[in-house]
């Protein structure tokens, strides 16, 4: 579709799903608010995260660990060296600095001014927990939320007595200097992850590394996402990040090009084995069924499922937004003009039901939408709308993805029912107001 990043970012702000950090002083680089229905879409996103990993598959728990942690984390992890910065080159004319590996030329793509040589630039954000402002207090906020994890490893498996394999999730904040952070929510300093570390036998790793990947393509498929919308990206040898033995990066087609939106890493025993040495803990796994040989003990592998919140709610964005000209309520106004329809997975839709009185000026029909809206509102996100004509209000909810409208009328005062509209048939049906919650959750649920 022509202009679709355009499109949801102008669709984001003006209902309510995205807006760009502290607007009135001219906005923040590279940071945004989720505003009232954001907030519920992406709840609802690390609901279906947390669901999945937590309650459908097995032996994996969560976790929530802080944003700062001990310095030491960052020194073990390789965080603080090279291995975590990008290359940068400055141009010397307009003074404006890019990640060496976007650049398509050897000029700078503001000014075609000439370039610097690269130079190494670390991703950490560096803050300082305490009051005096030195080296003694310098810590960074996490820069991926699994670290937090491998520091928790021996809490969790001995609380929790779990016996390799196992996961741990985890959801939470994460934060990088990004150079150039770009593409309205896709690459920002300040964003969230939903990562998962599957520790298991060295032995096993391979094999869990297929298993987890198709794991988490299904994932996308079953929320919505077309097969040839995603794809799979081997990364080189040579490009490997530090800790990985393997990654691969699951892809999503995006209106700037096929990007990343999740990583499935092989760690091997890089995170355990380091934090091992740096802290003099045995992290080790003794295995139970050969205790006592050192033949049992082993530091285990880890395959990483590493997924960003933001991406993923762009990313449903960009696949549920449709435009349909010509008039899909039967009431429009004008039969030319475009209608937006956000055909989000009714698991993500911010607003689950909207209840809306046919006419304002009839109060003894305000009052049983209002209670209708009182007694749903309960039981799911719901939104009562007396405003404007009801082909307005329908397609007022079309653009946010509200799976089902509920219109109450002349008949509802006679037969206790109500009109049901199905936001992707737009067929229509009474049902019964008793019972009504129940038979939605059905419908929610399906
Ligand atoms: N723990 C491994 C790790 O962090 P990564 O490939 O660097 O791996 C994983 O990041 C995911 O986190 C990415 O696929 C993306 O969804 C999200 N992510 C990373 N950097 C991001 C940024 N600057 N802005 C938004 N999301 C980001």
């Amino acid at each position: 579709m022509e202009n679709l990043m355009e499109k949801i970012i102008s669709l984001s702000k003006r209902r309510g799903f995205v807006f760009q950090s502290s607007e009135i002083y001219g906005g923040f680089s590279s940071c945004y608010d989720y505003g009232p229905l954001g907030v519920e879409l992406k709840n609802n996103i690390k609901k279906a995260w947390w669901s999945e990993m937590t309650r459908f598959h097995e032996g994996i728990v969560g976790l929530d660990a802080s944003i700062l942690m001990s310095p030491k984390v960052w020194e073990a992890s390789g965080h603080l060296t090279a291995g975590f910065a990008d290359e940068l080159v400055e141009c010397k004319k307009c003074h404006h600095r890019f990640k060496k590996d976007l650049l398509e030329k050897n000029k700078c793509s503001d000014c075609g001014g000439d370039l610097t040589v690269p130079k190494k630039f670390n991703l950490m954000m560096k803050t300082f927990a305490g009051p005096v402002e030195d080296e003694a207090t310098v810590t960074y906020l996490r820069a991926e939320t699994c670290q937090g994890i491998y520091m928790n490893f021996l809490n969790v498996m001995q609380s929790m007595r779990l016996k390799i394999p196992f996961g741990i999730a985890q959801i939470g904040k994460a934060f990088r200097n990004e150079i150039t952070p770009k593409d309205f929510i896709f690459r920002t300093r300040e964003f969230e992850q939903m990562e998962m570390q599957w520790f298991c036998n060295p032995k096993d790793a391979d094999k869990l590394f297929e298993y987890w990947l198709k794991e988490r393509i299904n994932w996308y498929l079953k929320l919505g996402i077309k097969k040839e919308n995603i794809r799979v990206k081997e990364t080189p040898k040579k490009e490997l990040a530090h800790y990985a033995k393997r990654a691969v990066d699951i892809e999503y087609k995006f209106p700037f090009g096929w990007k990343e939106i999740e990583g499935v890493h092989n760690r091997g025993d890089w995170d355990l084995s380091n934090h091992a040495k740096h802290s003099g803990q045995n992290l080790k796994y003794e295995d139970p069924s050969s205790a006592g040989a050192s033949a049992g003990k082993y530091y285990p592998y880890i395959i990483e499922t590493s997924a960003g919140v933001d991406r993923s709610l762009f990313t449903f964005l960009c696949e549920s937004y449709q435009e349909v000209r010509g008039g899909r309520t039967e009431t429009t106004e004008s039969a030319k003009e475009i209608e937006v329809v956000l055909k989000l997975h009714k698991s993500l839709a911010p607003i689950k039901v909207a209840v809306l009185p046919l006419v304002k000026n009839k109060p003894e029909i305000t009052k049983k939408a209002q209670d209708i809206y009182s007694t749903l509102k309960i039981h799911f996100v719901c939104q009562y709308d007396e405003v404007g004509s009801i082909g307005r209000r329908y397609r007022r909810q079309d653009e946010v993805a509200t799976p089902y409208c509920i219109t109450v009328d002349f008949d509802t005062l006679e037969k206790d029912d109500v009109t049901l509209r199905d936001r992707d048939t737009m067929k229509q049906e009474r049902v019964e107001i008793k019972g009504l919650a129940d038979y939605l959750k059905a419908k929610l649920e399906k």
